[in-house]
């Protein structure tokens, strides 16, 4: 009985909170927002243009959340000084790169570039909707593009996601969902 409790514990102090409900829930609701945006995208109706503006609100909560969050939500936590990004870079060619409780130095730059590309795609949509901007071939252009290079983003996302979970051993993408991490 001793054992077990103590088995329990060791478990539980073995796991520390790292994201906060409000994060997780922001993660898979933009990526919900962004798959519904995305195959719905061909006729650009009204499914397609609110899951756009849903993306570009949580992105504007995001960044609010990013001020006055918790600890591993605030941009001072993760954003990190180019000196130290080309240092983790540097490891990370080598194999060698350190393990974050929070986002590392690349993923914080990869998690701003998500959320800035988003904001583009979703600006760039609603003026199109727009007197001004309507059958602007300039916005439709960026539109587009942006979200081209999003995709390929999402997809170095995803497998940076992957790779970093083998290499230190915890599922990444579990923690996203249970906002644990191995102490
Ligand atoms: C199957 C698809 C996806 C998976 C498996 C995934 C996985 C993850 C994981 C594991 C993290 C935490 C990274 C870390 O530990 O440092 C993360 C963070 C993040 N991801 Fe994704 N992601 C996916 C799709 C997306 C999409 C489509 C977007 C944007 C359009 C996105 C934007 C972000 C952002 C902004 C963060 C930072 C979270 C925060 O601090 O609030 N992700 N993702
Ligand atoms: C993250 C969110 C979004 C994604 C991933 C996305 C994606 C796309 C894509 C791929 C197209 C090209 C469709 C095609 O040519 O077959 C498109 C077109 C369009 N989108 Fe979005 N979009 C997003 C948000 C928005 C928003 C917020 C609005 C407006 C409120 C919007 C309005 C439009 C319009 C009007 C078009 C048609 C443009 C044209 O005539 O070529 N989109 N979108």
């Amino acid at each position: 009985m001793t054992d077990t409790l103590e088995a329990t514990n060791a478990t539980r102090n073995d796991r520390v909170k790292v994201w906060d409900p409000a994060v997780r829930v922001f993660h898979w609701s933009l990526m919900t927002a962004f798959a519904v945006a995305y195959f719905t995208a061909d006729d650009a109706g009204v499914v397609h243009q609110w899951s756009g503006y849903a993306a570009l609100a949580l992105v504007a909560f995001r960044l609010l959340w990013g001020v006055i969050g918790t600890r591993h939500a605030r941009f001072s936590d993760f954003v990190p000084r180019p000196a130290k990004l080309a240092d983790y870079v540097r490891r990370m060619i080598r194999g060698l790169e350190p393990r974050y409780l929070g986002h590392n130095p690349a993923a914080a730059i990869m998690i701003l570039f998500l959320s800035l590309a988003t904001a583009v795609i979703g600006v760039s949509g609603w003026l199109l909707t727009t007197d001004w901007g309507w059958g602007s071939e300039v916005l439709e252009e960026v539109h587009e593009t942006t979200v081209n290079i999003i995709l390929v983003a999402i997809a170095l996302h995803v497998g940076a996601a992957i790779y970093e979970s083998f290499r230190h051993r915890e599922n990444l993408i579990r923690s996203m969902f249970t906002g644990y991490k191995r102490r």
